[in-house]
């Protein structure tokens, strides 16, 4: 009889956010509508590949000469292209390297701050959930700042500006550079300002997470906390990804960059290499020779950019659309108005939620929904199953 070592091994939760997809994908019915999910949808409610995408991806069959294997810290031009993207040039004072998505830069700057900064790092309450996950599972103390009032669905700012106040020297200060998920609402930018001020003034260790690059305000508007601290001179930590910006989700590409303006950079490369090496050796090619050969490339460059234009404008189509035709769902309608980005609150119940999950339509437990996964098809079936709850 061989030993069963696993016999009382526990398990864990699954992903909410995952589980609200598997839902949907098993749901028979053929009117069912995703609300919940984290992606981009067109008109047809499809996630398509970018057209500049696919140029690249022709470039790269017809001119890449090997398959070996990427350095540790990954492509020195993908790395380059990404630093002029955030910060306007190719930084100096940084150490980055070349990651696996948004997630995988979280968790190797995690891993990186636990060894050389380790300090409590607040995050938004609320926030993206996986952000409590990753910290945490790299020992990191985690704590929240006030951001939103989930009871009346509006943003608290003047406590999070408080809260700067008052928060330990050394903090670390996770902040969405733009399109904050799930809320959607983001800092003007002279909140931002403020907010470097108090930064520099406390010392306080801000950390940049940026998902979604363009689909707020468009690029430039959406870099401008990210290079306006930069331009600052302050030291910063910045998980970038890719996976949105341009649809590039399954290839996980991502960058992680740490503004230091101390001598040890090569010190600070170093350990993130190390830190790498012991993870998963080195990084996979294809998303970021994609996304190189985008950012090298001026026409390239200029499609893509013309196509997440695209892609922002069909959100902010999509939310004005919510905002008419089931006004009377949205708890706070000004602040859904001028939300950023994919998501925002409905602000039902729990229990309402449950209800539309009946007929098909599938939103987060706390009402986030995702803005795209309405389309032209679909608005009628939702008007008309929200009025029927609203009235039955
Ligand atoms: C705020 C935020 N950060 C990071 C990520 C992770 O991105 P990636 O899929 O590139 O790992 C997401 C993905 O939904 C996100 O919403």
């Amino acid at each position: 009889m061989a030993h069963l070592f696993f016999e009382h091994v526990g398990s864990q939760p699954s992903d909410l956010v995952l589980e609200i997809g598997r839902m949907w994908a098993k749901d028979p019915n053929p009117e069912k509508i995703n609300l919940g999910i984290g992606i981009f949808l067109d008109e047809k409610g499809k996630c398509p590949v970018l057209k500049a995408v696919k140029e690249a991806e022709t470039f790269l069959v017809e001119n890449e000469l090997s398959k070996t294997y990427l350095p540790i810290e990954g492509d020195a031009l993908f790395l380059e292209e990404t630093k002029r993207l955030l910060f306007s040039e190719n930084a100096p004072q940084v150490a980055a390297a070349q990651t696996l998505g948004g997630t995988g830069a979280l968790r190797v700057i995690a891993d990186y701050l636990k060894l050389e900064w380790n300090h409590p790092i607040y995050v938004s309450d609320p926030t993206w959930a996986n952000h409590h996950g990753v910290f945490t599972a790299a020992g990191l103390e985690v704590k929240t700042y006030p951001y939103y009032d989930r009871t009346t669905y509006t943003s608290k700012k003047k406590e999070f500006f408080d809260f700067l106040e008052h928060v330990g020297k050394g903090s670390i200060l996770l902040l969405h550079g733009c399109c904050h998920n799930p809320t959607g609402i983001d800092f003007t930018q002279k909140e931002w300002d403020h907010i470097l001020e108090i930064c520099l003034k406390r010392g306080l260790l801000p950390f940049f997470d940026i998902a979604y690059l363009g689909l707020g305000e468009g690029i430039e508007k959406d870099r401008y906390a990210v290079e306006t601290f930069y331009k600052s001179g302050i030291e910063m930590l910045v998980a970038f990804s890719y996976s949105k910006t341009m649809d590039l989700y399954k290839e996980r590409v991502g960058a992680l960059m740490i503004v230091n303006h101390s001598h040890t950079v090569d010190a600070m490369q170093s350990t993130i290499k190390q830190i790498i090496r012991r993870n998963y050796s080195n990084p996979p090619a294809h998303g970021a020779l994609v996304v190189q050969a985008i950012l090298s490339d001026s026409k390239r460059k200029k499609l893509w950019l013309d196509e997440v234009e695209e892609h922002r404008l069909r959100s902010v189509e999509m939310r004005a659309l919510i905002c008419n035709e089931l006004e009377s769902w949205i708890r706070h309608k000004k602040e859904f108005q001028e939300a950023k980005g994919f998501f925002s609150y409905l602000g039902i119940s729990k229990e309402m939620v449950l209800k539309l999950r009946e007929e098909s339509i599938y939103l987060l437990d706390d009402s986030r929904l995702n803005v795209l996964g309405v389309n032209g098809s679909n608005i009628a079936r939702l008007k008309e199953v929200f009025s029927r709850l609203k009235h039955g």
